[in-house]
């Protein structure tokens, strides 16, 4: 998952880009500033949910209205647990509460009342984003913002579930002994907000972070704890890190060294371990993670040298995926990441359709092999959902061929698809001047239709039958100074006739061993998303595209070349996706 998002300029001038992003993030359709409240739109319900052709058929989504970060997911007595950041009375942000979903193999869902609303004076103005924990005993509590007054004074509080023996836990109870914890003088009271799961210490004490900042350095607080009441902040934040700006739904956890399971968060002390924090950055409004050493005895975390800290560094996903958070699954032994997708039309679109958000298919992450990033994968669980099913086999491209995967419906689908070619002799030289170029600028310069040499190949999804909207999932590859650079692209540039959208090219750069002359790549369809995952998980990109032609049946799936190389598809896996039952 690696990517160089916006690494020249943040290189050569990043104080100058700080101004320019924070400006286009808030003149552009892009991302909205954080907590934009929308008066004129917060509470209008939805009349009916319209639109239907965009709203997904296989993604988390609640029946109507808004949705943000996923919150305390958590695996309990059998149960799969998903809250998350949901407006109760509209289809923008605000009236914060925490919704509530539970499910038995995180697809097939059922809709609870919400857990948490603000009923209280440490929370009236917002139920804003929190974790669980599971205490020794078996005892879930979950930690979560509070937003006091006008200004946006976070608190952090928690909840327990008032009924243990109810599997659903669809009642919890605010204690008296709310607020935990609230900002000591020197702390940004409104900036200080989303504490973690909590990992108890040698010492036999817990430790949560909250994220922060101090002017533009971001900042991951530590407050220990005995007794999860009484909360005491640490001498030292866990980590910070200049010019980053605000630190929102900051994400703890040990990583086995090798191999795919997950470990539980307080499994610090085991052998063979690595750390990851990830934190979102509320300016760019993308997740980046770090791999490193954790030192418990002095409560630090150091960022690997091979791990760059900040703007530049690693991403879950270079596409529009924000405010992740994992949990620990201990009936499969795997960690598990869910990440909120934001709309990318207009929020009169969003009024119109009732509904705004979604989650993407949770995503099993482990440590890949070299140590220095994350692999990522959808769970197992989402191919119960595969049904019919077409296969393609060794099927050669010659540049401009364009082969149709007939037979599935293109809207809702997972196709898993792997390409191999002769040679890399006719890879593009990348001229020096576009060298220094990031991911996602190279492939907004180099689009699927621009020819290369090898690629770009790949596949074209939610296409129109004549080819007037596409959003294109391709490879192409470069000979750089003395490597390649094989760039890995979800271009929506092409992906609507309508006006209004926000339609980036979003990119990644994999770093995979071309010797064997294969890449692959699969896709994940749902009407409105392209989740896509390259290289078994090295780099992940999602897209919201919002077609006006290539919805539902008039959707259609192509492979197709344009490079001068010919291209084989190896093997090619396509089956239509049904939607998940609601649990009863
Ligand atoms: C991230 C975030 C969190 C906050 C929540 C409010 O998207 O801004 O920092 O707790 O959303 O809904």
């Amino acid at each position: 998952m690696k990517c160089y998002y916006c690494d020249h300029e943040l290189v050569r001038a990043l104080s100058l880009v700080f101004v320019c992003l924070l400006l286009s993030l808030l003149s552009i359709k892009k991302v909205d500033a954080s907590h934009q409240v929308y008066p004129e739109y917060q509470t209008l319900p939805a009349v009916k949910v319209k639109q239907l052709e965009h709203r997904t058929g296989y993604h988390f989504q609640p029946q109507k209205h808004w949705i943000n970060d996923p919150n305390g997911p958590m695996y309990y007595n059998g149960i799969y647990h998903l809250f998350y950041q949901h407006n109760p009375y509209g289809a923008v942000w605000g009236n914060i509460v925490w919704g509530h979903s539970v499910s038995m193999d995180l697809i097939n869902w059922k809709a609870l009342k919400p857990a948490i609303k603000p009923t209280k004076p440490y929370d009236k103005h917002g139920c804003w984003s929190g974790s669980a924990t599971i205490l020794p005993g078996n005892k879930p509590v979950i930690l979560y913002t509070g937003v006091v007054d006008e200004n946006q004074t976070q608190v952090q509080n928690y909840v327990l579930p008032a009924n243990i023996s109810d599997p659903y836990l669809e009642e919890w109870i605010k204690p008296d002994d709310n607020p935990l914890v609230v900002a000591e003088p020197g702390v940004n009271r409104t900036a200080f907000r989303d504490p973690t799961t909590a990992w108890m210490g040698r010492d036999g004490h817990w430790r949560i972070l909250i994220g922060s900042r101090r002017k533009h350095t971001g900042i991951a607080y530590l407050y220990k704890s005995k007794d999860f009441i009484k909360w005491v902040k640490a001498k030292h934040p866990l980590h910070s890190k200049d010019r980053t700006g605000n630190w929102e739904c900051p994400d703890f956890f040990p990583v086995a060294r090798e191999g795919k399971k997950g470990l539980d968060n307080s499994m610090i002390e085991e052998q063979n371990v690595k750390f990851v924090l990830k934190v979102s950055l509320d300016t760019t409004r993308y997740d980046y993670y770090t791999v490193g050493k954790y030192f418990p005895e002095i409560d630090r975390y150091i960022p690997d040298n091979t791990s760059v800290d900040g703007w530049k560094g690693l991403r879950y996903d270079c596409g529009n995926f924000y405010a992740s958070k994992s949990f620990f699954d201990a009936s499969k032994n795997r960690r598990i990441l869910w990440g909120w997708s934001n709309e990318s039309d207009t929020k009169m679109d969003d009024v119109e359709k009732g509904w705004a958000g979604i989650q993407t298919i949770p995503r099993r992450i482990w440590l890949h092999p070299n140590g220095k990033q994350l692999l990522a994968w959808p769970i197992e669980e989402v191919e119960s959902l595969r049904g019919h099913k077409v296969q393609l086999r060794n099927e050669n491209m010659k540049k401009g061929d364009v082969v149709e995967i007939k037979g599935i419906t293109a809207a809702q689908a997972d196709v898993e698809v792997v390409f191999s070619f002769p040679s890399l002799d006719k890879a593009e030289r990348l001229h020096p001047s576009l060298d220094h170029l990031d991911a996602h600028e190279l492939c907004s310069r180099k689009g699927s239709s621009v020819h290369g040499g090898l690629g770009p190949f790949g596949l074209l999804t939610l296409a129109s039958g004549k080819l007037d909207e596409y959003t294109p999932v391709f490879v192409r590859v470069f000979k750089a100074k003395n490597k390649h650079k094989i760039l890995l692209c979800s271009d929506a540039s092409s992906s609507s006739l309508k006006k209004g959208l926000y339609k980036p090219s979003f990119a990644g750069f994999l770093d995979v061993d071309l010797a064997k002359k294969k890449l692959s790549l699969r896709s994940l369809i749902d009407h409105s998303v392209v989740e896509s995952f390259g290289a078994g998980g090295e780099v992940c990109i999602t897209s919201r595209v919002y077609p006006a032609l290539a919805v539902s049946d008039n959707a259609h799936l192509y492979a197709f070349n344009n490079g001068s190389e010919t291209v084989a598809i190896e093997t090619l896996d396509a089956w239509s996706m049904k939607g998940p039952k609601l649990m009863n």
